[in-house]
């Protein structure tokens, strides 16, 4: 691009700080990757620091990637998969690409390999009937969500209704933020939405829109999600809804809500420590209601009436259907696995019930219903509702050095227990150093107690998890 045009591209970008991750991904697409002379251009034109803008530059992956760069997934399913022997000359390893119903997932620009399909039972989330939904009151609101029993679908599990009255208790105005950055491995249930029901999500924005009383909302969606992307914008504009979509870059931690307010602030996605909660300090410190995409679109159906409660399970690995299935909440794994996914494909070895930090399972766990309460007897949780199928032929020390990897690489390296113990404890199970029983469980507790947020601290779940139900795997790797 000649200087000139660059000159004039840079003039028509917005200055204000909350666009900067807008403005670089635009510079990326039109110019080219991130250089440090485009870094310090936009830097000069927003008037901010040459460093600050630096700073968020290397913090995200996809930055300074061109944007037609092939990217192979490398998270547990596509490893399984044998997804490392696509990493030709010039691809990129992603820890996950949010395809994994696809796997072993390659990406070429924004195109997936062999195209986006869907594999659902029925049409994912019909309401009971038909109607437009009727104008609630706040309690009328407040009293639908609590009697549906709806908690959050993002992976913490916290009664809806809660935080919308939190929400509601603190002064306007008010911002209403998607949480549509699905960076979980395994989990692809919201992509399924925006690609297949964005509508109903959108008709979930906007009740929180006027129970919130605001003219404004935020959709923050992963980069790798283009067909989502485009589906949304569509629906977005055919509703003519006041909706903003802010695109990431490649930071898995940008999901943890505060890393998401900060990297929608023009900075890195680093954690806030809570409190404040969003809900009393959230974006440019103004009250917000954070909701995952799956949780809006059920709070559209509840608002339109009574439905059994159900959730959507992205279901992958060694069965015969990987996809989104929506299922009871107590559904147990041989189910989802038999009724839903069309049976195994192979003597299942490991489950992961729902995203990297929700654990990992035996096999004598097929029967255990998917709830937090019979999960807790396993010391797992349901978290995003991800159940990952892992055949007796991947070794659990492997899915356990890759799990590692993933927290590793995508620690946002604030905190020292977070930073290091991931690194080693990717290490011990790569094989690449040993380490005393003892000093292991000394570096999980003190992972799990003293990190900020919840990647650090569910961190050592699967290793507890693989502690219990594969102890000989430990005993072989202290020797
Ligand atoms: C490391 C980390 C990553 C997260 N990633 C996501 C995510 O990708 N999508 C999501 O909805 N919630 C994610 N969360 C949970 C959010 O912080 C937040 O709890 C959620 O968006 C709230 O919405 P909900 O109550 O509707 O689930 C993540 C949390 C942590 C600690
Ligand atoms: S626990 Fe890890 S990801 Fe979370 S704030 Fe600390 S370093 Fe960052």
């Amino acid at each position: 691009m000649d200087v000139l045009r660059l000159a004039s591209l840079l003039d028509e970008l917005p200055p204000e700080r909350t666009r900067l991750l807008d403005n670089l991904g635009r510079l990326r697409r039109e110019v080219g990757p991130i250089t440090p002379e485009l870094s310090d251009a936009l830097a000069d034109r927003m008037n901010l620091r040459r460093g600050d803008v630096h700073e968020v530059v290397s913090f995200y992956s996809f930055l300074q990637v061109p944007v037609d760069a092939v990217r192979v997934c490398t998270g547990p399913v596509c490893d399984c998969a044998g997804s490392r022997g696509l990493v030709a000359g010039g691809a990129i390893e992603v820890p996950c690409l949010g395809h994994c119903d696809l796997a072993p997932v390659v990406l070429h620009g924004d195109d997936v390999e062999g195209g986006v399909t869907h594999s659902t039972n029925g049409f994912l989330l019909e309401p009971d009937e038909l109607l437009r939904p009727r104008e609630l009151s706040q309690d009328e609101v407040l009293e639908l969500l609590e009697a549906s029993g709806l908690t959050g679908m993002g992976g913490a599990g916290f009664p809806t209704w809660r935080k919308w009255d939190a929400v509601r208790r603190e002064p306007g105005p008010r911002v209403v933020i998607v949480n549509a950055d699905e960076g979980e491995p395994g989990t692809i249930k919201d992509r399924y939405v925006m690609e297949l029901r964005p509508q109903l999500l959108l008709e979930g924005v906007e009740a929180a829109m006027r129970f919130c009383e605001t003219d404004g909302a935020y959709v923050y969606l992963r980069e790798e999600y283009a067909t989502a992307r485009a589906r949304l914008r569509e629906a977005i504009a055919a509703r003519g809804l006041p909706v903003e979509v802010v695109v990431g870059a490649g930071a898995y931690i940008c999901g943890e809500e505060t890393a998401m307010l900060e990297s929608m602030e023009g900075r890195r996605g680093m954690p806030r420590l809570k409190p404040p909660f969003p809900t009393q300090s959230g974006y440019l410190g103004r009250p917000t209601l954070i909701n995952n995409v799956e949780t809006f679109a059920h709070v559209a159906l509840v608002l339109r009436g009574a439905r059994q409660p159900t959730r959507l399970w992205s279901v992958t690995g060694a069965v015969a259907r990987p996809g989104c299935y929506e299922a009871p909440l107590d559904v147990t794994p041989r189910t989802l696995i038999d009724d839903y996914a069309g049976g195994l494909t192979a003597e299942p070895g490991a489950l992961v019930p729902g995203g990297a930090a929700s654990g990992i399972l035996p096999p004598a766990a097929l029967d255990t219903p998917l709830t937090d309460e019979a999960l807790a007897e396993w010391g797992c949780a349901v978290g995003s509702a991800a159940l990952q199928v892992f055949p007796v032929t991947y070794p659990v020390q492997r899915l356990l050095a890759e799990t590692m990897r993933f927290f590793a690489e995508e620690s946002c390296q604030k905190c020292t227990p977070c930073r290091i113990g991931n690194r080693a404890l990717h290490a011990v199970f790569a094989g690449e150093r040993t380490m005393e029983r003892e000093k292991l469980d000394e570096w999980l507790e003190a992972m799990a107690l003293t990190s900020i947020c919840g990647l650090g601290q569910a961190a050592p779940t699967p290793v507890r998890n693989a502690a219990a139900h594969w102890p000989e795997l430990f005993e072989r790797m202290h020797a």
